[in-house]
């Protein structure tokens, strides 16, 4: 398995172009199945997910062709027709995001056998909630040997659903889900996060009638099918806040291109109170910092927009140089600090208590071996590598590749001093 090695001290000096959504392009990708015309998607991240999805569309029938167009990568997909409606257990459970297909396939077709996902590193992460708002919207579920079967041989109709906590997946999926239903869905308790916009402004670009995403109440008129359509992916708000944590880390001055300062603003008013110089236009946002310490904050994960929760780890290696000492609760999910034990090995001084982490900050950190644990854990160690004195080597970036589209490649070009090592030695 491929390795990234850092030496740290390097401060960064550049321009960084963010990427689109990963979290937002998985998506966009299980809505072509919605229209037998064309989807194109454009400011596509070209990623380990990104290109699984497309594996698991293309059996399922979608002609799926990456092209690079006059803005960057794009990737058409086209399902004039649905050749298998079963996403299998091997490809489920090498990316949970595959089973966002039951519903566009259950509208689609009216009937879909799926995996259930299983659990994940970060947590049980049930879809409890996305059965029931399929069953809301009149689908047949039925679990058997860890499959859904569902069922709607006379399509789904809309209906009203309300989330008794909020997510973003099942907001996603029943959206997906209720664009082709018959009558109207009113989503409530939705989620606010700006891929659920990303992913209604490009239904509604395929003919859908989406109302109110972005808020958390969300309204689809149901049509009878969807045409085909262009659409660009939101940039990557969660790339966007991990090269913003980069540049802190390690000091310099770092313009974030093609970024939306909107999209995480909680997490700049952060950096400010830390010490961090923020500075940001319509689609760029620059972060400065000089030689003297950052001060500790505490924090608390939300859903949007409150601070993300995929962006957690990596303030938590910022907090592990900073002045003082800061609080960290993760909100989301149960099992989110499987970074600890990593950062305490480059010498970071964390102690957790159930949803909490303590950070004392310490004076630096030393270079070691460390381990990918999920892709946002991961990139926690790079960014706490940049700092660290010597070398850090992050093993199992698998995860990283998952997410980051060209990390090493992008931190390079500021003056990061950072190589990945091949699985068979080479190094680049
Ligand atoms: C998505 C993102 C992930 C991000 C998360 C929260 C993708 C591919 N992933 O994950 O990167 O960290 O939003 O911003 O877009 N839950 C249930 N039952 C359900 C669904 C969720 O109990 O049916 C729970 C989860 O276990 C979790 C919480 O709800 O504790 C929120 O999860 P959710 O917002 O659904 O996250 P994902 O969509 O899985």
């Amino acid at each position: 398995m491929d390795r990234i090695a850092i030496v740290g001290g390097a401060r960064l000096e550049g321009e960084i172009p963010i990427s689109g959504a990963k979290n937002s392009a998985i998506k966009l990708m299980a809505a072509s199945l919605l229209s037998d015309q064309p989807l194109r998607l454009t400011n596509m991240p070209r990623l380990a997910d990104t290109r699984f999805l497309g594996r698991l569309l293309s059996r399922l029938g979608t002609q799926v062709t990456e092209t690079t167009g006059a803005d960057g990568p794009e990737t058409v997909l086209h399902a004039p027709e649905i050749i298998s409606a079963l996403a299998p257990y091997d490809l489920v459970r090498q990316m949970r995001a595959s089973f966002n297909v039951l519903g566009p396939l259950l509208a689609r077709t009216g009937h879909a056998k799926v995996s259930l996902p299983g659990g994940c590193s970060i947590g049980a992460r049930p879809v409890d909630l996305h059965l029931k708002a399929l069953e809301a919207l009149g689908a047949r579920i039925d679990l058997h040997e860890g499959y859904v079967y569902a069922q709607a041989p006379r399509g789904l109709q809309g209906a009203e659903i309300e989330f008794p906590f909020v997510s973003v997946g099942a907001t996603e999926h029943t959206l997906l889900a209720s664009v082709l239903a018959s009558g109207v869905t009113v989503i409530r308790n939705a989620a606010r996060e700006p891929e659920i916009v990303d992913l209604a402004d490009c239904l509604n670009a395929m003919g859908a009638k989406v109302e109110g995403a972005g808020t958390d109440v969300i309204h689809v008129t149901g049509v009878a099918s969807l045409h085909g359509a262009t659409h660009a992916v939101v940039p990557d708000r969660i790339e966007t806040g991990t090269y913003a944590m980069a540049a802190a880390m390690a000091g310099g001055e770092v313009k974030l291109t093609g970024a939306r300062a909107v999209h995480v603003s909680a997490l700049l008013d952060m950096l400010v109170k830390t010490g961090v110089d923020v500075a940001h236009d319509a689609d760029s946002i620059t972060l400065k910092r000089n030689g003297a310490r950052l001060k500790s904050v505490d924090l608390t994960t939300d859903p949007y927009p409150g601070f993300a929760t995929d962006l957690q780890a990596q303030f938590m290696a910022l907090m592990s140089l900073a002045d003082g000492e800061s609080v960290i609760r993760e909100t989301i999910f149960e099992n989110r600090f499987m970074h600890v034990p990593e950062l305490s090995r480059l010498g970071a001084d964390i102690s957790v208590h159930g949803a909490e982490a303590r950070v004392r900050g310490v004076e630096a950190l030393t270079g070691a071996q460390v381990m990918a644990t999920d892709l946002r854990a991961s990139v926690s160690l790079v960014i706490a590598g940049l700092a660290a004195k010597g070398e850090t080597v992050v093993n199992r970036v698998y995860h990283l590749d998952r997410g980051f589209e060209r990390l090493e490649e992008k931190l390079g070009a500021c003056g990061a001093n950072i190589r990945r090592i091949r699985e068979d030695g080479e190094e680049s």
